[in-house]
């Protein structure tokens, strides 16, 4: 059983701070570059309805299994899992894998923002949205550059690694403090600025009225897997952060104030983001077949380019904005990374982050000269990348493994009173017996459903 405890193991300054930076590593490129352009694909209100009550109710549940589960062990997750018995050490290892395939991508991405950042300080915004008459042109240009993009890659590294190597307390804890409320206000700033543009209210009406005849099994399904990514489930992350909280904390309070912040920023990045987009294309059809990754960083450009030079603020308010979040959530992936490997190896922290770094930049530089250099490797069929595949392995096919692995394991191995009796330890949680319903016959079929879905395309079936 799990009764070894870590001798000097991190502990969050309070409760506020866990939530705070639980909600700082859900927020992120998932709600504000990937969440509008999911909803401006799937039909806007329908979406949104479709994820509010998931993540409201499975999305929740999960979220209090990592949680109090990091916190019943105390450990992080190679070592949690490994507690219970040899057998079950290999869905640590794989929910372990899960963050360290994603987080040299993901800093990928953190330096495209990186870059429209500066892009926006120094050049006018119609020269970002627009470079010789073609509009994903300077994007491009950019992400296929040998040398500037993996210099901005690794200048979002740097900031990366050194908060974290300041420590939970002084590092983490410190940044999340100052950017979360600053990333709040931004949203709001620019949410009610997009609302005031001209023509802005068809795509807000889009946004926000369920339409029925959009509903689909594959806009459920995508909402699934976002929710998954949002709010971190099934990455080592949640169970790392929960193994850092005090006994006394209540935990469904927790997770419902973590999943209620990672909510209201995607639905404010969709009101920033999905009234431009039909502003830039004209109409539901439109923006419903152009949406996709490239909506943040060549459709939302062009609304930029439109508001003249009111458009460069906006658009260097928006990118840091954007920074915000990804840093955040970059400084989670590596914490729990830097976390796991010096419990599995008992090396210093120290040590554990500078073997990490090397890691990081080795994986992340070969990962981004996929866009380059090594482009000729196509992993996924014609025109993919190596980050694209990268991102599947992690997030379409690791991802629900691990979930179902989970759910399995709590549901009918360690049972869930287990969990029940480490969430009852500091509060009621009336609605265990929901609860434990959930992880046991729910969500196994629902994300299975999800795993399924993801896959057969790549084995030539569906
Ligand atoms: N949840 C983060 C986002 O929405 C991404 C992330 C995934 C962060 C996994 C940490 C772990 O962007």
């Amino acid at each position: 059983m799990a009764t070894q405890e870590a001798p000097q193991r991190a502990k969050w300054s309070g409760k506020w701070a866990f939530i705070l930076s639980a909600a700082a590593s859900a927020v992120g490129l998932g709600n504000l570059w990937r969440f509008p352009y999911l909803a401006a694909k799937y039909g806007g209100g329908t979406f949104l309805l479709t994820y509010f009550v998931l993540v409201f109710t499975f999305g929740l549940s999960l979220l209090l299994l990592e949680i109090a589960f990091g916190r019943k062990t105390r450990l992080s997750v190679f070592s949690a899992f490994r507690s219970y018995g040899k057998r079950y050490a290999p869905i640590g290892f794989l929910a372990v894998a899960v963050p360290f395939i994603i987080t040299p991508y993901y800093c990928i991405i953190g330096g495209w923002v990186t870059k429209y950042l500066t892009a926006y300080v120094t050049n006018s915004a119609a020269s970002i949205a627009d470079v010789g008459g073609e509009s994903g042109a300077f994007f491009t240009s950019f992400i296929t550059s040998p040398v500037a993009s993996q210099v901005f890659m690794l200048v979002f590294m740097a900031i990366t690694v050194g908060v974290v190597a300041l420590g939970v307390k002084n590092g983490i804890e410190k940044a999340n403090f100052v950017m979360m409320p600053a990333l709040i206000v931004m949203a709001v700033a620019i949410a009610i600025f997009t609302i005031v543009q001209p023509g802005a209210m068809e795509g807000v009406a889009y946004y926000l009225c369920p339409d029925f005849s959009k509903f689909s099994p594959e806009l459920v399904i995508n909402a699934l897997g976002q929710m998954f990514y949002s709010l971190s489930l099934a990455m080592a992350i949640m169970i790392t952060y929960g193994s850092y909280v005090d006994k006394k904390d209540n935990l469904p309070t927790s997770a419902a104030r973590i999943v209620s912040f990672d909510f209201i920023v995607s639905f404010l990045a969709g009101i920033m983001i999905v009234p431009g987009a039909f502003i830039a294309l004209g109409s539901a059809d439109a923006v419903a077949a152009k949406a996709g990754p490239s909506l943040m960083f060549v459709t939302l450009p062009q609304v930029f380019s439109d508001m003249g030079f009111a458009g460069q603020i906006v658009g260097f308010v928006f990118f840091l904005l954007v920074l915000f979040a990804a840093l955040t959530s970059a400084i989670s992936l590596t914490e729990a990374c830097v976390s796991n490997i010096q419990d599995a190896t008992s090396w210093s922290r120290k040590k554990s982050l500078g073997i990490f770094t090397v890691f990081l930049v080795v994986c992340g530089i070969v990962i981004n000269a996929g866009y380059s250099g090594l482009s000729f490797i196509q992993p996924m069929g014609e025109g993919s990348t190596l980050l694209d595949f990268f991102d599947f392995i992690s997030n379409s096919v690791l991802m629900p493994i691990v979930a179902i692995c989970t759910c399995i394991f709590v549901g009918f191995i360690i049972k869930p009173k287990a969990i029940i009796d480490e969430i009852r330890q500091s509060s009621t949680f009336g609605a265990a017996g929901a609860w434990a319903f959930m992880i046991k016959f729910v969500a196994p079929v629902l994300v299975l459903v999800i795993l399924v879905t993801n896959i057969l395309p790549y084995l030539g079936i569906g």
